[in-house]
């Protein structure tokens, strides 16, 4: 049994709509979490689960006619399903009304009225039903929900009250302490800033108004606040406070709590509240990522994106969703989701670059060596460049894994994708086959990319666990020694007699227009795929996604063929007199004299630009500035104040003229 332990978990899942592609995104990502730690001889609890108490719930039951248990039930079946669906390995599924859940959650409630960190009290305020959270006059925005912008009910009940004002320093410390505790660290200020600082209020936590909760059990017209009920999953579903609490003693504190980015208020403040109120240690981390959100509005049927997953699996298998999930966006940031872009990102990474270097490595060992190598091997050109990515990838990959960095993580183990392919390229094994005397050479290089296959074919198994064995099968290996996470590390692993087997392509092609048309059709018909309004995330998303854009600068690659960008040697420089910010330059592009004026006069001295290889735009429609005609506009890099501003340059000696692109 391994010493090292592991253990991370999801946010749990309100069973309230169906889930849609969004809400698929933060498991597939604690999934491949969990199977990278597993890799690495970790011993894993992965948790997730469903948070089933609460008004929310008990109003959409009531709506439905039906009762809230009844309700939840069906619902929490069919995520259930949708995990497996994707392949999701957490070892355990944690309900919130699962007995030992609600019981513990009692003691918990009562321990915390023991100890005086909870008191009886009256509440009156505002209560956001969909957040499911509690809010003071102050707080709201417009007489709305701060987070959600809808409307906030005014409620008044007796209540008992969590003392959360007493943890206001604490936490402000814990957070100024420990940089990894919220991460991205983006998110760090907007908890001090906009919740920490300007002061906690004790927090509400109980309901009398409805019942669809855990009651108290010392005074039972009260249920516990939803997310006090919640947020005790992570350590109820490992036995806190009963007879058998060793899988707690094993596992607390969690690793890594994963939550949406609309979340993490509850889980860097109250969470690590109520833990310190209990004296127990707090997680080590919590790490927010962002939205997928939908062109056109989340899950919106303008654009015809289809967003349930189940549909998205069934079309173009789980590992290519799984990889466009992680890969499309850094993990942290929102995105983007659309047909488009998935099926693109399907052709070009999966199909084009992965699927074609298996198939093409496996055709022609099949063809010229009848699918088994010889033993007569030669080395020669390439072979070092290659084997050497291959030997540092991994380490690369374990980095930024370690700092869920998964589209990153991707990212490195394609360049390694691109270089074997390129050694195809550079090989020429065709070429080589025509040779009798080259047999050898042949022989080396196509093992080398059976070899690379091998290494890549580990280190996709965290995002792509079904597709790993196919490739085993493919080039002859079966799990085990040649497959272990350590063994991505050496090279020459693949034992020499490996026999290949040709199989069906891991990833076919998928003809872009027919499909996009396919898609739309079918979102056509999925009505229900619409937003309900009830989804906060969604509601937000809606108007989030122009954004998101706005912030990310999306443009079209059209957008950016407009620019036409070339290299411009500078030829002479000068000052402009009466101007002492501009400097008047001539510069070489193509066959071309231009002059330009540009403001960088206070960083640059006219002689140590002549002989510069700069880069202009230079279709810019002309300017006078002081009089003074300029012909397109030099590019620079600066700080946000302008004090510090260097040049961009083309890094090597090119003609003028060339090209930017
Ligand atoms: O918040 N993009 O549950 P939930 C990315 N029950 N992530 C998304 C998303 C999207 N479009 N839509 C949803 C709850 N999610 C509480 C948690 S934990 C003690 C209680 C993510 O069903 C969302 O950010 O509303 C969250 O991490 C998860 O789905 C569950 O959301
Ligand atoms: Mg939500």
């Amino acid at each position: 049994m391994s010493s090292k332990t592991f253990y991370i978990t999801t946010p749990i899942y309100y069973p309230s709509d169906k889930l849609h592609i969004g809400h698929s995104y933060t498991t597939v990502a604690a999934d491949a979490m969990a199977r990278y730690k597993r890799l690495r001889g970790y011993d894993v609890m992965f948790l997730t689960g469903t948070d089933e108490h609460g008004q929310k719930i008990q109003r959409k039951a009531e709506a439905k006619g039906m009762t809230p248990k009844a309700y939840v039930d069906e619902i929490v079946a069919g995520i259930k399903e949708l995990w497996k669906l994707l392949d999701i390995s957490n070892d355990r599924f944690i309900r919130t009304t699962d007995k030992q859940h609600e019981e513990v959650v009692q003691k918990i409630f009562k321990k915390l009225y023991d100890s005086g960190d909870i008191y009886k009290s009256e509440y009156e305020g505002w209560y956001c039903t969909p957040c499911e959270a509690f809010w003071t006059e102050r707080q709201l925005k417009d007489g709305k929900c701060p987070d959600c912008e809808r409307e906030v009910e005014l409620t008044k009940e007796e209540s008992y009250f969590f003392r959360l004002s007493k943890y206001q320093d604490k936490l402000i410390k814990l957070i100024e302490e420990n940089p990894e505790f919220i991460q991205p660290v983006s998110r760090q200020n907007e908890m001090l800033n906009n919740f920490l600082r300007p002061g906690l209020e004790d927090l509400c936590v109980s309901r009398t108004t409805f019942n669809w909760g855990i009651p108290v059990n010392f005074d039972d017209k009260h249920v516990v606040y939803v997310w006090v009920d919640a947020l005790s999953n992570y350590i109820t579903a490992l036995g806190y406070l009963t007879d058998d609490d060793s899988d707690y003693k094993k596992y607390w504190p969690a690793d890594v709590h994963l939550v949406g980015k609309e979340i993490v208020r509850f889980h860097t403040i109250i969470w690590p509240a109520m833990l310190m109120a209990l004296g127990e240690p707090l997680p080590k981390q919590v790490f927010g990522h962002g939205w997928l959100l939908l062109e056109g509005g989340k899950m919106s049927k303008s654009k015809g994106n289809v967003v349930d997953p189940v549909i998205l699996v069934n079309k173009y298998g789980v590992d290519a969703i799984r990889y466009f999930l992680l890969r499309e966006v850094p993990f942290g940031a929102d995105g983007i989701f659309s047909n488009e872009a998935l099926i693109n990102r399907i052709n070009a990474d999966l199909a084009n670059d992965l699927g074609n270097l298996v198939s093409r490595t496996v055709a022609m060992i099949d063809k010229y060596f009848g699918g088994q190598l010889p033993e007569n091997r030669q080395a020669g050109d390439y072979d070092e460049d290659l084997k050497n990515l291959a030997a540092s990838t991994t380490a690369k990959v374990e980095e930024l894994m370690d700092k869920l960095q998964f589209s990153s993580a991707l990212t490195e183990i394609w360049k390694l994708v691109s270089r074997t392919n390129k050694y195809i390229d550079e090989t020429m094994p065709w070429a080589l086959a025509k040779d009798e005397a080259q047999k050898p050479r042949l022989a080396a290089v196509l093992y080398n990319l059976a070899e690379s296959i091998r290494i890549i074919s580990i280190l996709i198994q965290p995002f792509m666990p079904n597709t790993s064995p196919v490739i085993w099968q493919q080039i002859g290996i079966e799990k085990g020694m040649e497959t272990e996470w350590e063994s991505s590390k050496i090279w020459g692993k693949l034992k020499a007699n490996f026999k290949v087997n040709k199989g069906e392509i891991i990833f076919p092609r998928i003809d872009v227009k027919k499909e996009l048309e396919e898609l739309e059709t079918i979102q056509q018909q999925v009505q229900k795929q619409t937003v309900k309004p009830e989804d906060k995330t969604a509601a937000k998303a809606e108007k989030k996604v122009a954004d998101v854009k706005e912030e990310q600068q999306l443009i079209s690659i059209d957008d950016f063929a407009k620019l036409d960008l070339r290299v411009a040697k500078v030829i002479s420089a000068e000052k402009i007199k009466g101007a002492d910010k501009l400097l008047k330059l001539q510069l070489q592009v193509g066959n071309e004299t231009r002059q330009v004026v540009s403001g960088i006069a206070k960083y640059y001295t006219p002689e140590e630009l002549v002989g510069k290889n700069l880069i202009v735009i230079a279709n810019l429609q002309p300017v006078k500035l002081r009089g003074v005609e300029s012909h397109g506009m030099i590019l620079a890099a600066s700080t946000p104040g302008d004090e510090k501003l260097v040049l961009a340059t083309v890094d090597g000696d090119i003609d003028s003229g060339s090209k930017v692109r």
